[in-house]
């Protein structure tokens, strides 16, 4: 978490995230993006040894709140022993999610597959000895869920890799290029073994910012992978060489400029399984992902499964809540694009992709009039999305001789009212257009 993130290193990492501006020019991408952008939500899977004691995962020992022997012997309660990863995967299908994304290596620098590269894995260091990855995408991909790879470029327990506690580093690369190279070999060998062996659909970067895109050989690294595996998306975490930002646990207020993004959030207040008991209602859950949504963007929701492979039940509900809300409500979701601009309706919306749907979603209590402003189509037919409701409407306010249009309001009776968030389909004569002046002022 960027905010726990208080390193010697702090200050030029910032400039090297401003520095770090998008090499990819979206028009070269669109068509590999497409099922990105119908996707809307994916479930993040945050597994590793931190989830044996339940604490954060690998900054615990970075910012020195456990030390570093302490933390590794997790690697000992570590065993999987009730892992099943077809019940992720049901779970993970009935929220309704589209992708997956799950740590293959975290800052800790403890793989979760068979990694050739070192002995650090599960596989080789820990009482689970087995491949986390692969049954786990087999699964995935029977259920048609598209297939991402978490990888953390810093490797904290690495003897080559600079970086170690918040306040102390191994060595400076500017000092020492040998060794940042053998460095580098290293982690790229596993990025080639991880995209060989998983062919992931979505590759998702952590920890560019500890050094620049040259240092990581940015460009490089995402060759590497395209050679492989053509279609794979990278996610903005590759200082500049992505193809989507990703604001982490940051909620944007106006609409994200970029043609495709995704806020990475957890369920409770972090990544890896922990007892810090802050978790999410569903209601909050729904509608932070029906924001995202209408602001044009994704959710990678987070779990935190134990360190037996058990999700906690807090999180198996929250992720059958929104399955279930996703069911009925889906259509206003899945394959729509981003909502009409803020101002014409106090609430999120979105647009079905011919812009001759538009969906308004009404939070908490519904029972009374909206309003609609500036809407220049006639409404063919309003529904309750999901029911088999119809609603009427009254146009207010339409002056003959006037372009600007009038007011719509729709009476919304209370036994129409979702659970979470209930849903109107208005369905229009024609490709929505609307009027954005100020009443006939200049
Ligand atoms: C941050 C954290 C990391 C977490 C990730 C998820 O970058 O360093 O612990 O895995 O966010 O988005």
């Amino acid at each position: 978490m960027i905010k726990r993130f208080i390193s010697l290193a702090f200050l030029s990492c910032i400039f090297l995230q401003i520095q770090a501006q998008q090499k990819i020019d979206p028009s070269t991408i669109r068509e590999k993006m497409q099922w990105f952008a119908d996707a809307k939500l994916g479930i993040f899977i945050h597994t590793g040894i931190y989830a044996v004691d339940g604490i954060d995962e690998s900054w615990s020992f970075h910012n020195k709140k456990i030390s570093y022997p302490d933390y590794m012997k997790q690697l000992k309660g570590f065993t999987l022993k009730n892992y099943n990863p077809a019940a992720w995967a049901d779970l993970i299908q009935e929220s309704g999610a589209r992708y997956s994304v799950v740590t293959t290596k975290h800052h800790d620098g403890v793989a979760m597959y068979d990694t050739k590269m070192n002995d650090l894995s599960i596989v080789k260091s820990t009482p689970a000895k087995k491949d986390m990855i692969k049954p786990f995408f087999e699964e995935l991909r029977k259920r048609n869920i598209k297939c991402g790879a978490y990888f953390s470029l810093i490797d904290w327990s690495h003897p080559d890799y600079p970086g170690f506690l918040s306040d102390s580093s191994k060595y400076q690369v500017e000092k020492d290029y040998d060794r940042w190279n053998r460095f580098r070999k290293f982690f790229q060998g596993q990025i080639q073994e991880i995209n060989a062996q998983f062919k992931p659909d979505l590759w998702w970067f952590d920890g560019d910012w500890e050094h620049s895109a040259e240092q990581w050989e940015s460009e490089k690294v995402r060759s590497m992978i395209l050679a492989g595996n053509p279609k794979a998306i990278i996610n903005g975490r590759l200082q500049g060489y992505g193809d989507y930002e990703t604001p982490e646990q940051n909620f944007p207020v106006s609409r994200p400029k970029y043609s495709w993004w995704e806020l990475c959030m957890t369920s409770n207040d972090n990544w890896g399984f922990h007892h810090d008991n802050n978790w999410k209602t569903p209601y909050e859950v729904i509608t932070i992902f029906i924001d995202a949504v209408s602001n044009g963007g994704n959710l990678l929701l987070d779990m935190g499964p134990m360190e037996d492979g058990t999700i906690p039940p807090e999180q198996v509900n929250i992720l059958k809540e929104l399955g279930s809300w996703n069911k009925k409500n889906g259509e206003a979701i899945f394959n729509t694009i981003g909502g009409i601009p803020q101002g014409h309706f106090y609430g999120p919306t979105t647009l079905s992709k011919d812009s001759t749907s538009l969906y308004l979603f009404l939070h908490g209590n519904v029972n009374g009039t909206i309003m609609l402003k500036g809407l220049i189509n006639k409404i063919e037919d309003i529904s309750v999305v999901g029911t088999d409701r119809k609603l009427t409407h009254k146009v207010v306010g339409k002056i003959s001789w006037s372009p600007v249009p009038g007011l719509v309001y729709i009476d919304v009776p209370g036994d129409v009212k979702d659970k979470y968030v209930t849903v109107l389909k208005l369905k229009l004569d024609k490709p929505i257009k609307l009027y954005r002046g100020q009443g006939g002022l200049n």
